[in-house]
């Protein structure tokens, strides 16, 4: 009897477990990518080949916090929903597999296949231990489901520490491959041409310039298309310095990246707290580059409160560029695919004029909202979600300085003691024809804001009270105006 009454009492903790199934945890995303379980960081390897995109990413296999770095893997037709597959890279000879891109080898250059048929695709990353990080290679020819290391690894050694994150493509005009890669400590992004994939030769430097204040990491270089010049296009450097991202644009000539932005100006593709490590999908089927970001922050991404995963994907986002006076500006939008989510919309009848506070008649905290904020002069006027009781999440427009801003100052932050000083963010906005358009995702556990048609995004974790499910539009008592209301609760990308 009392071996029974014991044995019951040790199963407690997986009876308990087994009452929440995977994905409807407190915090899950709904319509984020996140791993079923255990830690992910930074996106790898994506590509879209065979009618499938691929995401690689950061994973410790083994735990819910940063370690044993591998490349887990999933596979998606749009973009929006997934199907994990196995591990693709795990930790070998001693050496963690951190971060890097695959590309298809559709000449077999590499001759890494020893089948013209089947031409391989080819996984660039770096091989890390406390001594030494350089650039390793493995091959697949079975739409990436399994890998096999190329036998003269490393293929870039320079005897560093810190020398990571490989970005490879193929340059048309050069006809050679060439790989962005980052020097933390120098805050510099070299790039190297090939012919093969196995030998590299030095180009140049790019860098130091703009922010500097981290360790420079996961460059990548993109061609994207430039707002209603269907013809033209521009080179964009993306690279990420702990804690934040930004980008350059300008020329590629196959061997140099000439900035063409301001070199005294920082310019971000993400303005929130949690948006770190993004590369693109860069063969997509209309050529244009769709990034994907991490949704976190390495000075507290292994204390946030998620249980058994941690970290997620922000939603993919359509880049091109326009120019703004003497700058060119970054333009993302969220992949059009992702509306297939949006179950019938709620009602909101506007123009809403907003004196002090306007409560919406329904609650949600896994929706998409747009919303075009008509602020009084001198205002502060947004909206605020999350709400219970004096908590909230707000997404608000300073009028007399010009500037967007988000604060979750008035969220719960108990679990991090790094996580508060990043609860405030802000960034200039001009409006646009007297207006701010809000484009807003709330997911359980993350915002993405796009304003005036993605010249400005914001992406944030918050952790919210059960309960914290409301929505108001505010004003600071001038009147502002909400019209061309839309909202729809999202379903889950899971079911
Ligand atoms: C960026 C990063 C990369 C590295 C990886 C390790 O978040 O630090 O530079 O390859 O994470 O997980």
């Amino acid at each position: 009897m009392k071996k029974t009454v014991l044995f019951l009492l040790t199963m407690i903790p997986f009876v308990m477990q087994a009452q929440t199934p995977y994905y409807a945890e407190r915090f899950r995303p709904q319509y984020h990518f996140s791993s079923q379980k255990n830690w992910i960081n930074d996106p790898n390897g994506l590509i879209y080949h065979n009618g499938e995109y691929h995401l690689f990413y950061q994973h410790n296999p083994f735990g819910n916090n940063w370690g044993f770095m591998s490349w887990g893997h999933a596979v998606s037709k749009d973009l929006v929903k997934w199907t994990p597959l196995p591990l693709a890279l795990r930790v070998e000879g001693g050496k963690m597999a951190f971060s890097g891109s695959v590309v298809y080898d559709a000449k077999n250059t590499s001759a890494l296949s020893n089948n013209k048929e089947t031409p391989p695709l080819v996984a660039v990353f770096t091989a890390h231990d406390s001594l030494n990080q350089s650039q390793h290679l493995a091959y697949s020819i079975d739409n990436g489901r399994s890998w096999s290391r190329y036998a003269g690894n490393p293929v870039l050694d320079l005897n560093m520490t810190d020398f990571r994150d490989p970005n490879v493509f193929w340059h048309e005009k050069s006809k050679q491959w060439i790989m962005a890669v980052a020097m933390p400590n120098e805050k510099m992004i070299s790039f190297y041409s090939s012919f093969s994939l196995k030998q590299w030769t030095f180009q140049s430097d790019f860098g130091p310039i703009g922010d500097t204040s981290g360790v420079w990491e996961c460059p990548d270089l993109i061609q994207v298309p430039v707002v209603g010049e269907p013809d033209k296009k521009k080179w964009v450097l993306l690279i990420s310095q702990n804690s934040s991202m930004q980008y350059y644009v300008g020329e590629f000539d196959g061997y140099k990246f000439y900035n063409e932005n301001p070199s005294n100006k920082v310019v971000r593709p993400d303005y929130g707290s949690d948006y770190y490590a993004a590369i693109t999908y860069k063969n997509t089927p209309d050529k244009i580059p769709v990034s994907v970001g991490w949704v976190n922050n390495w000075n507290y991404a292994n204390e946030i409160p998620t249980n058994p995963w941690k970290g997620a994907m922000s939603i993919p986002r359509k880049l091109a560029v326009k120019k703004m006076g003497s700058e060119w500006v970054l333009v993302q939008e969220p992949i059009k695919a992702l509306r297939a989510m949006r179950s019938t919309g709620q009602v909101v009848n506007g123009p809403i004029a907003v004196k002090n506070g306007y409560t919406l008649p329904f609650r949600s905290n896994c929706f998409e909202m747009e919303v075009d904020l008509k602020p009084a002069i001198t205002s502060i006027s947004g909206i605020k979600i999350a709400v219970g009781g004096n908590r909230s999440f707000v997404i608000g427009y300073d009028a007399t300085l010009e500037q967007l801003f988000i604060d979750r100052t008035n969220t719960p932050s108990g679990f991090s003691r790094q996580y508060p000083y990043f609860a405030k963010k802000n960034a200039y906005l001009k409006q646009q024809n007297d207006k701010v358009k809000l484009h807003i995702f709330f997911d359980k556990s993350i915002v993405e804001v796009y304003a005036n048609d993605g010249e400005l995004v914001f992406t944030s974790q918050i952790f919210p009270e059960e309960n914290d499910t409301g929505i108001e539009f505010f004003s600071d008592g001038n009147v502002s105006v909400f019209e061309n209301i839309w909202f729809w609760p999202m379903r889950s990308i899971w079911k």
